[in-house]
Formats: C-alpha cells, sequence, structure tokens
C-alpha cells in the first residue's frame, strides 16, 4: 500500500490482489523517470539514451532520447543466436490443416535474406515500402525486414480494395510492394496480385512489386517491375541491422477518423518497442513455453504489436493463422486450440459473439483445457458475451483480459494486468489503467466528471506506445487529439468510471463506428458510395448489432441516369471491389432527398433519429447548425420521404 498523501481511486477497495499492481502503479506515476528507465531495458540497445522523455515539441513526444537500437534485432537476432535457437517463432495453420513451424533461426534467415533484397533493390533507410499479403510468414518477415534496414513500413489489411491500397501507398510515397498471388479465404482464392495491379494504375511512387508464391493461382507479371519472391531471395544472406534512434519512424498504420480520408499513424521505434513489449508481460504474464495466439489479422495495430513486435521481442511462441475461425466447421477455432494446445486466446468481442451463437455443443466437444488466459479487443464487450467467454471457453478458471487501446496508443493502456498482480475483474469492464497511464474522464462542460457519470475519456500524460505522429497532418494530429485539453490526449470514446475506479468504455463519441471491432468513418463509407458515380447524396451511420457490435445503415439519393432495380447491387459490388468489403453497408435505403441544413449539410443524426424513431422532445441537441425551426422542417419532410420510398424501420436490404 502506498504512504502518498493522495490516494489512488482503487485504493479505497484494496484486497490482497490488487497490492503489487497498486505498487507498480504507485511508482510509474511518482517516479516516471525510474519507472521507464526500468522497463526500456526489456530492450537491447546498441547505445542507451540521454533521458527518457523530451517535452519540448508537446504535444508530440520523444520517448528514449538519443537511444539506438533495431527491433528486428530484438526480435529476432537474439533469439536466433542463443538458446531460443530452435523454438518456434510461429507456428503457421490454415483452414486445410497444413501447417508450418518457423523457428527463430528459421526466422533470422528469412529476414535476413529479405532485407538483402531491399538493399539490393535499392530501398533505404526512411523509404517507404507497403505490404499487402495474406497471413502467412512472409508478412512478419517483411515487417521485420523493413525495420531491420529502417525502411518504414504500412501494411495494407489484405481486405482492402484497390482505391483503398492507392490512397495509402498516395499518401506514404511507398516505393515498393510486398504482396502475394493471393491468399484464402473460406475455401476460395482472393486474387490480392489483380488487385494490387489495379491499384499501381491510380499510383506513381511504386517502382517495384514483389510477389510471395502462396496460392499458385495465374497472375499477371510485369516485366522490369515485379519480382517474385523466390527469385530474390539468397538464403545465407545477413544485413547489418540499421542503428535506427529511438525516435525514428518505424511504421505507418492508416486508420479511419472522423473525415473521409484514413489518418496515417506513425510509431516509433523505442517507445513503441518498450510499449508494446512490456504491455504484453503486464497484461497476459506469457510464460516462456507458452501458445500464444493473438487471433487478429497483422494488418491492425493488434496484430503489429501482438502476432509481431511484442511476442517476438519476448522470444514467445505464436499460432499464426490464415483463415476463418468457423469455417469449414464451426468449430475451427476450438479444433486448433485442442490440437495445439493454445495457452492464451486473445479475440475479439464480435467473434465470441459470432461463436456463442453457433450453441455451446461446439465448444464442449472439444479439449479446451490447455487454456490459462483469456484476451478480448477492439470493441466494448458486454457482459453476457464476456461471461459465456469465461464460462464456457475458461471454464471458469481463467481470467478475461479485456483490454482497451487504439492504433494511435500503440499498446493496451486500460487493461487487467496478471503480470503485476490480478486485479478483481468486472464482466464488461477493461478495468484499470496500466502503469503510466492516467486516464480521466471529463464531462460535457469541460469538467471532470464525476464516479458512475458518463464522459470523454482523455489521456492525462504521454507514455511511450503513443504515436510519433501522423504522417504528413501536423494540423490534425494537434486539433484531434490535443485539440480539445491542453496536453491531454483524447481517444475519441466515451467511457464511465465507477466507485471503485474501474472504467467501463461505452463507445466512440465522434463519427467512427466499430464494425466487427473495424473502425470505419461515416464520411469514409459516404465518400466511397458518392465515388460509385451512382449516388447523389448519402447519409451514413451505425446501427447496434447482435454480434458485428456496430452496422453501417445508409440512406441514399441515387444519382440522375441510375436505374433504380440493380442500383443496391451495383453499388455493393463497387465498393466491395475498389474499397473492400469493410465499407460495404449493411443497409442501402434509396431515397428521394435527404434532411439538409441550409448550408447544405446533410443532417445525418436526424435521418438517423427518424429510422429509428427516436425524435428527443428537444430537437436543438440533433444538429448544431440548424435553426429548431430547420430541424422540425427536415424531420417531417423526411419522415414523409421515408413513408413514400417504402422505408420502414424495420426494412432493410
Ligand atoms: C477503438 C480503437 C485496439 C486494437 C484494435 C482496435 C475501441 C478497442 C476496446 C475495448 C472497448 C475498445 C475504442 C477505441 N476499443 N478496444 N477493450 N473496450 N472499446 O484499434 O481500430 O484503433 O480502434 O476501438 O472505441 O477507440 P482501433
Amino acid at each position: 500500500m502506498s504512504d502518498s498523501p493522495n490516494p489512488l481511486p482503487f485504493e479505497s477497495f484494496m484486497n490482497p490482489g490488487l497490492g503489487k499492481y497498486a505498487r507498480v502503479y504507485r511508482e510509474s506515476i511518482d517516479n516516471p523517470e525510474k519507472f521507464y528507465s526500468d522497463a526500456g531495458w526489456i530492450l537491447d540497445w546498441y547505445s542507451k539514451w540521454d533521458s527518457i522523455i523530451d517535452k519540448s515539441g508537446e504535444p508530440y513526444y520523444r520517448w528514449y532520447v538519443n537511444g539506438k537500437l533495431n527491433l528486428s534485432y530484438n526480435a529476432v537476432d537474439r533469439h536466433a543466436n542463443g538458446i531460443r535457437r530452435n523454438k518456434a517463432a510461429y507456428i503457421w495453420v490454415d483452414e486445410k490443416g497444413n501447417e508450418k513451424i518457423v523457428t527463430y533461426r528459421g526466422l533470422y534467415k528469412r529476414v535476413n535474406a529479405l532485407a538483402k533484397a531491399l538493399l539490393e533493390m535499392g530501398i533505404r533507410k526512411g523509404d517507404r515500402i507497403a505490404i499487402y499479403l495474406p497471413m502467412i510468414i512472409e508478412e512478419p518477415v517483411a515487417m521485420l525486414a523493413a525495420a531491420r534496414i529502417g525502411a518504414v513500413f504500412t501494411v495494407i489489411f489484405s481486405g482492402f480494395g484497390a482505391e483503398a491500397i492507392a490512397d495509402r501507398v498516395n499518401d506514404c510515397g511507398a516505393k515498393l510492394m510486398i504482396t502475394a498471388d493471393g491468399g484464402f479465404r473460406r475455401g476460395k482464392i482472393i486474387p490480392l496480385k489483380e488487385t494490387v495491379d489495379r491499384a499501381l494504375e491510380l499510383t506513381k511512387t511504386v517502382e517495384s512489386v514483389i510477389v510471395v508464391k502462396h496460392t499458385g493461382n495465374e497472375i499477371n507479371m510485369t516485366e522490369g517491375r515485379d519480382y517474385w519472391y523466390h527469385d530474390i531471395i539468397r538464403e545465407k544472406d545477413y544485413v547489418e541491422p540499421e542503428r535506427m534512434d529511438s525516435n525514428d519512424p518505424l511504421f505507418i498504420l492508416y486508420t479511419s477518423g472522423t473525415t473521409g480520408k484514413p489518418k496515417g499513424v506513425v510509431h516509433g521505434n523505442g517507445g513503441y518497442g518498450v510499449w508494446v513489449t512490456n504491455t504484453l508481460k503486464w497484461a497476459f504474464d506469457p510464460q516462456e513455453s507458452d501458445r500464444w495466439w493473438c487471433a487478429a489479422d497483422i494488418g491492425w495495430i493488434t496484430g503489429h504489436s501482438y502476432i509481431v513486435f511484442a511476442p517476438l521481442i519476448l522470444g514467445l511462441t505464436s499460432i499464426l493463422y490464415e483463415g476463418s475461425f468457423d469455417y469449414p466447421t464451426p468449430d475451427q477455432i476450438w479444433k486448433i486450440i485442442s490440437y495445439y494446445e493454445v495457452d492464451i486466446l486473445y479475440t475479439s468481442p464480435t467473434a465470441i459473439r459470432a461463436l456463442m451463437k453457433y450453441g455451446d455443443e461446439y465448444p464442449k466437444n472439444h479439449n479446451l483445457s490447455s487454456l490459462r488466459v483469456l484476451g478480448s479487443v477492439g470493441e466494448p464487450i458486454n457482459p453476457v458475451a464476456w461471461e459465456w467467454y469465461y464460462e464456457k471457453i475458461g471454464n471458469s478458471q481463467c481470467p478475461v483480459i479485456d483490454t482497451y487501446w487504439q492504433t494511435e496508443t500503440g499498446g493496451f493502456v486500460i487493461s487487467p494486468a496478471i503480470g503485476i498482480g490480478v486485479a478483481p475483474l468486472k464482466p464488461g469492464s477493461a478495468t484499470l489503467p496500466l502503469p503510466g497511464i492516467e486516464p480521466v474522464i471529463i464531462d460535457q462542460s469541460g469538467k471532470e466528471a464525476e464516479n458512475g457519470e458518463k464522459g470523454f475519456l482523455f489521456l492525462k500524460r504521454p507514455w511511450p506506445g503513443l504515436m510519433i505522429g501522423l504522417n504528413k497532418d501536423d494540423q490534425k494530429y494537434r486539433s484531434l487529439y490535443f485539440g480539445k485539453m491542453s496536453n491531454a490526449y483524447f481517444t475519441g470514446d466515451y467511457a464511465v468510471k465507477d466507485k471503485d475506479g474501474y472504467f467501463w468504455l461505452l463507445g466512440r463519441a465522434d463519427e467512427v463506428l466499430k464494425v466487427s471491432g473495424h473502425r470505419i468513418g461515416t464520411i469514409e463509407v459516404e465518400d466511397a458510395l458518392l465515388s460509385t458515380g451512382l449516388v447523389a447524396e448519402a447519409g451514413v451511420f451505425g446501427k447496434t448489432h447482435q454480434v458485428k457490435g456496430e452496422s453501417i445503415v445508409s440512406f441514399l439519393v441515387l444519382g440522375s441516369g441510375t436505374s433504380l432495380d440493380s442500383a443496391v447491387d451495383t453499388i455493393k459490388n463497387g465498393i466491395r471491389r475498389n474499397f473492400g468489403s469493410l465499407l460495404v453497408p449493411d443497409e442501402i435505403h434509396i431515397v428521394g432527398s435527404l434532411p439538409k441544413t441550409r448550408s447544405g449539410k446533410i443532417m445525418r443524426r436526424i435521418i438517423k433519429a427518424v429510422y429509428q424513431d427516436q425524435i428527443p422532445g428537444d430537437v436543438t441537441t440533433l444538429e448544431s447548425e440548424a435553426s429548431v425551426e430547420e430541424i422540425k422542417e427536415a424531420i417531417d419532410k423526411f419522415k414523409k420521404e421515408l413513408k413514400a420510398s417504402g422505408n420502414s424501420r424495420q426494412r432493410s436490404q
């Protein structure tokens, strides 16, 4: 227990289990220099930092100032040349049951070989490269090879379409692309190279493409631009790792925000490496002989931090799975856990709810007794799903680690932490802040909210995992994240703190949806709809969905000349092809007009309120840019519009 004059919020209900956590947390807040110095030594450094943090460029923070390191060295070399040489870094599995085991030594050789090939193709420190791969070994290899030579990589989720790829490549100016002939999903081949070919017609910067042969389907290779991965790799190559400055960029990862264009979140080497590695230890307490399965896609931050960097740096064995949880049969995931004796499973509430729907007999028919810890991420987990996960999957013996974090935070920020003393869990709460994190909930008026009162979640002090910036967008970095409260980071989420100091995340407070845990901007979907050329106006919002958390609802006015008959299918196919199925609305309603303010802004919240029959008495809260009269008129007009078009509340397509 601390003897500090200001008791921590949770010290009031201290119990023996929380003692260590409280001590570590207190230390991190009272003496951050010492705390982060100790935390920093989880990595190997070529030369030590001069100071822990430099705040002179606030709200930009530089961590482990002037420290020099290489994360590929930390992830691979230090195991490959030591006792973990023959330990499995990855057990790769696919939906057909094929398996490939790559040891730390094997990973080291692959990373070195590709790093050498990248150098030979003219890629140098600071150059940007794009990675568009399925969940195969070459994906972490590509990331680590880039990190080894100091090239900044951007991984593009393999579900994205050509325009989404082109937007990202153009924003970061990638010189090289690493892709595959295809990937497997639900028994079908996803033609990745074909999509890349279309994307590259929309970009200018990519000079070469490296193609992994994975599915063996026919593809076009462009002479002088495209190279087979197996043709440019030599097994015995070695590349001396680049001595990276702690604050050099490591990767850019695009994520949706409140505007149409995704933002390029940039993470550095030192602070990011320290944060992801420590947080994995704190939250999950993984053991040397564990099989760790972070069942996310590497294309998202979860995969970057907890399939690639943190588990490799810790020398763990990860399952890497290319496929769906419920294909070919609804018990695929339980089969894998049982066969591979997975110790820790980390997945999303959407996956848990989807698996729950299949019924209890699927998990019951498999031996899941190897599981020791369960994890959840991506969206709030409702207590019913939490309890099912805890009881039916964990046999009421495994703590559920509900990790709250974001692309921008690099790693977990609020989460139970069994590695530093387990807190009593509460189903549906991400529990308490990790060391170094000081969350605060602010109400509408800008004051700190009372316990039990919903408000906006801010993080008051910087931590090493915080992004180092947004690619080419200083203004957005400052205004979106630090514009609301001086030098406190705004998460964009609603949250509430209970009397015990536990945090409950309540969803996004901005125009961002969480669809199956994926972050999707409503304006991004509207832009995608408009870009089909078939739509004149679009209003998009989210609706609660039992499995996916939220689903995308859209109201459209068709362009003149668009025929009503085939419009919905054509629009959906167009978005799927150009942007990817993530952005395809679940519901498309076609109307003759949409409610707008006098200045022409579509009143999204009015569409939603009318659609859900939820017009509040006080309509002023609905739109800031319109008068009460204008809003009332808009509501009446839109109600008539809905009737005329035959769109009632329950109907959807
Ligand atoms: C947003 C960040 C974090 C990696 C995957 C998503 C929501 C995330 C939780 C959680 C409640 C959560 C928030 C956050 N979120 N984890 N445990 N409980 N909400 O990263 O795509 O950057 O999304 O996901 O709304 O702001 P992301």
